[in-house]
């Protein structure tokens, strides 16, 4: 099955980087939150990465054009699922909201349509306990932003078929990006290792051993890092890196410890450039 039309639930960061990468390569797109206002925020996202690769010369406006009118807002998420290709999840990180998600989708979706979640670490095995079609549930995990990062990690749940997993290496291929396939596991790869990394910088800097900017130069200029780890927690979001601490620690024990100073900023709000405030400070 070729990959026509897809939903994308969450219109957050993530979410709208995913159905702007796929509009754009021809794919129609139901974009799909909780409420309407979030929609129409991410649509507004949307516009601006559409003038932002016009400005850069990547797209010409019949292409603009063509990106707008193939990414719906659709506020049903009965409606946004009910007849397409492939579901590509990007809603909060938090398995609970994430199956009770899925357990809907799956009473409403057609038989053949693939489960994607963009989860930055959960299990893809677990999500698919809950639904009907655990052959058709795989991970694609894209990386923010997503008009940019090259990478996608097509990650292989306990019961995802061989043909599900090739459609998911097949549906990034066709959005120009590089998909790496591994095994369902906390963090997969990518931020399995970049937990450890980001986890014992935010460490250092809570010992009080070296200041924010200290450490970020040390990795930029020691380790040819292009962005600190402490920067890079900050883009990410502290929340979503705060999620993929307890991830990796409930996965593997205490290497993994979740620094004490990341849950005192989420709870003091401070979640990173989207907050104006994380370990550093943005206007
Ligand atoms: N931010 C990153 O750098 C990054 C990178 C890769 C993967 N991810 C993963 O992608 C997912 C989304 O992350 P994000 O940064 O875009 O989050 P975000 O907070 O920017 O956006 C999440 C959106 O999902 C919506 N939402 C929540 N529950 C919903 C539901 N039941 N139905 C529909 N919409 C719902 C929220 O209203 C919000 O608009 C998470 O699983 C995250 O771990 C994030």
């Amino acid at each position: 099955m070729e990959i026509k039309r897809i939903a994308v639930i969450g219109a957050g960061a993530m979410g709208t980087g995913i159905a702007y990468q796929a509009a754009r390569f021809g794919i129609e797109v139901n974009l799909n939150d909780i409420k309407q206002e979030f929609i129409n925020k991410g649509m507004n996202t949307i516009k601006s990465m559409v003038k932002t690769g016009v400005d850069k010369g990547k797209i010409d406006l019949k292409g603009a054009k063509t990106i707008v009118d193939s990414i719906h807002p659709v506020l049903d998420v009965t409606e946004a699922v009910k007849d397409v290709d492939m579901v590509v999840e990007a809603i909060f990180e938090n398995m609970e909201a994430k199956k009770e998600l899925f357990k809907k989708m799956d009473a409403v979706a057609r038989p053949d349509t693939i489960f994607a979640s963009n989860t930055s670490s959960l299990s893809i095995t677990e999500m698919a306990t809950v639904t009907k079609r655990p052959d058709k549930v795989v991970g694609t995990h894209f990386f923010n932003p997503v008009p940019a990062m090259k990478l996608v990690e097509v990650v292989i749940g306990e019961k995802s078929s061989d043909e599900t997993i090739e459609m998911a290496v097949a549906f990034s291929k066709k959005l120009q990006k590089t998909p790496v396939k591994v095994k369902d596991s906390p963090g997969f790869i990518v931020n399995r290792i970049l937990g450890a990394l980001m986890g014992e910088a935010m460490k250092i800097f809570q010992e009080g051993l070296a200041s924010g900017e200290d450490i970020d130069t040390a990795m930029q200029l020691g380790a040819n890092h292009p962005v600190g780890p402490l920067t890079l927690a900050d883009f990410v979001g502290l929340d979503i890196a705060k999620a993929t601490a307890e991830t990796l620690h409930k996965g593997y024990g205490d290497c993994y410890s979740v620094p004490k100073l990341l849950v005192e900023k989420v709870e003091k709000g401070e979640l990173g450039m989207k907050s104006g405030k994380g370990f550093f400070e943005y206007k």
